[in-house]
């Protein structure tokens, strides 16, 4: 996929008058971007990306099957937690390179009888002996591949407790029940999809090296699974039902404990059975803000999504987008211009709460908003180089997956998890199926080295033992007079938060549906590298007036994963993202 990345050759301004910049800039053909990747014939029984209209309830997931096990829950009359228990564990089978146990993530929960947002945190922490160094070596270099392929690469696993803590609060069925589709198609195996077996295929040198997932995820004589194949997960489903019977204490003691335990420790991590025993999840307070009269809520640390989201929103919300036209050169400088300043923000100050103080009340205030916005020009971009984090704040009182959920009690679920690289750490703990995240890389191994992401971290998110690494996971629920109106989130590393701020603008600013904010090609900028990615399906008349504008343009594969639902006078509307294969949206 990456060899077919390209770019947009940048044309230096040289007093040449913009019609001479505009004759000379070469054009990229979409279509040489982005090839099929799936076989249709598999996903013609598979993929329903069309949107869908329902009257009572929806799900929208990543992976088909899973989506029909959560509309099943809904239709045995589970809440939209139950059916987000059962997609979670779900997931963790169909789509095992970010659905998981072994990994984390966050959940937004909207009570309807209550009106009420809770956000739970189920985040990966690190372990213990984690420390700030401890990728580096004697030279204060950064160690290659140690928090991403190695066991050091492990946080303590999430997953589990969370979709616990989720059931016994706000569920009404039981563990069994919701669990018992997981380990169905764990035990019985699942029909190989031609989005599993070419990730398989791409990721083979990574995950062979490990036998224990060699063993689960190739055939015996080292080829990978083709599209139509039966693959069993014999393992999984073991440790599947024993947290069935048991409930979380499955996973954070006894048998399967001591295998992650020994298992990360056999590949030079320090992760130990107290680590999994000391895990807890925390209900935190979620991160609200105002845009054009919705209510929008979303992620607080140890995730910046919330924090982020609010902050460019309330930039943009000083400027006429709708008037500007969508996706326009204005448009694109403006929102590029928005996201670097709120970026630069997010190198400095954010990490996990528990452990520094993150100025959220500054970050997300609307006069903050104002003050930031007065250097940008509207005819000239702001070289990410004069851009600097603010110090002084005014005041100070391919793979992560995402879900949402609406039950006919109007309840809600917005929930991305992940085990942040395709397949994590690509470690098996031996014998229990379960792949390990290596969630330790969104920590800043040290002040300014990017990470796998290419985000700048400071000391806000250096490690430190029990510490959360800062994430970007952004569920995000949007309320217009307290009701229910857009439920959505993403995949996509340091795109997450910008993607999920386009389908919300889109749908608000630009009148769009859901479908179309849905598909309507996106832009990102993080401050650093400083360049706008760019996906295909943007004018050459737009990409040469930004150019002249100073911008420097990427033009990248897809971002994002968006799986949306949208509350309408007719009903529920849900998408799911043209952009993977396999995902779909089912209603009732
Ligand atoms: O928490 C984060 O921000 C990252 N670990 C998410 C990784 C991700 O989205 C990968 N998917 N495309």
């Amino acid at each position: 996929m990456f060899s077919l990345i390209k770019k947009i050759s940048v044309i230096p301004f040289v007093g040449s008058s913009l019609f001479f910049q505009l004759l000379i800039t070469p054009i990229v053909h979409a279509a040489q971007l982005n090839p099929p990747t799936s076989s249709p014939a598999i996903y013609s029984q598979m993929a329903i990306h069309h949107p869908v209209w329902a009257k009572n309830a929806m799900v929208a997931t990543q992976e088909a099957i899973a989506t029909k096990i959560g509309l099943d829950i809904l239709k045995q009359g589970g809440n939209a937690i139950d059916a987000a228990v059962a997609v979670g564990y779900a997931l963790a089978v169909t789509l095992p390179r970010a659905g998981n146990l072994g990994g984390g993530g966050f959940m937004l929960v909207y009570l309807a009888d209550k009106k009420q947002i809770v956000a739970i945190d189920y985040r990966e922490k690190a372990p213990a002996a984690a420390f700030r160094d401890m990728y580096l070596n004697k030279q204060g270099e950064v160690i290659a591949n140690r928090s991403t392929f190695h066991g050091l690469a492990i946080g303590v696993p999430g997953t589990v407790m969370g979709l616990e803590h989720a059931r016994k609060n706000y569920g009404t069925l039981s563990r069994k029940q919701l669990m018992a589709p997981a380990i169905e198609l764990a035990k019985q195996g699942i029909v190989v999809t031609a989005d599993l077996a070419n990730s398989l295929s791409a990721m083979q040198e990574r995950l062979k090296k490990w036998p224990s997932t060699r063993q689960i995820f190739y055939k015996k004589d080292g080829s990978h699974y083709q599209a139509g194949d039966t693959l069993k997960q014999t393992d999984l489903a073991k440790t599947l039902t024993l947290i069935s019977q048991q409930g979380e204490s499955a996973f954070y003691q006894g048998e399967v404990a001591t295998a992650i335990a020994s298992s990360i420790q056999q590949a030079d991590g320090m992760l130990t059975q107290q680590d999994l025993k000391d895990y807890n999840v925390v209900e935190r307070q979620a991160i609200q803000g105002n845009y054009r009269g919705y209510q929008v809520f979303s992620m607080p640390p140890p995730s910046s999504g919330g924090i982020h989201i609010v902050q460019i929103l309330n930039m943009l919300e000083n400027y006429d987008l709708a008037a500007m036209g969508h996706n326009s050169a204005q448009h694109i400088h403006t929102l590029a211009e928005t996201m670097r300043r709120a970026y630069a923000d997010r190198s400095l100050h954010l990490g996990d709460s528990d452990f520094v103080k993150v100025p959220v009340q500054a970050l997300i205030s609307k006069a903050y908003a104002k003050q930031l916005i007065t250097n940008i020009n509207p005819d000239k971009a702001t070289p990410s180089s004069e851009i600097k984090p603010t110090t002084d704040l005014p005041y100070e009182s391919d793979q992560t997956t995402h879900f949402s959920i609406v039950d006919k009690w109007g309840n809600a679920i917005s929930n991305t998890y992940t085990l942040n690289y395709s397949y994590g750490s690509g470690i098996v703990a031996k014998g229990t199926g379960i792949l390990l995240n290596n969630e330790m890389d969104d920590f800043s191994a040290k002040p300014g080295h990017p990470n796998g992401y290419g985000l700048i971290g400071g000391e806000a998110n250096a490690i430190e033992s029990g510490k959360r690494p800062l994430s970007s996971m952004s569920p995000t629920i949007v309320l217009k007079d307290k009701e229910l109106f857009l439920v959505t989130g993403t995949p996509g590393g340091s795109r997450i938060i910008t993607t999920t701020l386009q389908v919300i603008s889109n749908v608000i600013d630009y009148n769009m549906n859901i479908a179309e904010a849905t598909s309507a090609p996106r832009i990102h900028h993080q401050w650093l590298p400083d360049v706008i990615r760019i996906e295909a399906g943007l004018s050459a008349d737009t990409t040469r007036l930004l150019q002249v504008k100073g911008h420097q343009l990427q033009l990248k594969s897809t971002m994002g994963s968006t799986q949306s639902i949208m509350s309408t006078e007719r009903g529920l509307y849900g998408a799911s993202d043209p952009r993977t294969p396999s995902s779909s949206s089912l209603g009732d």
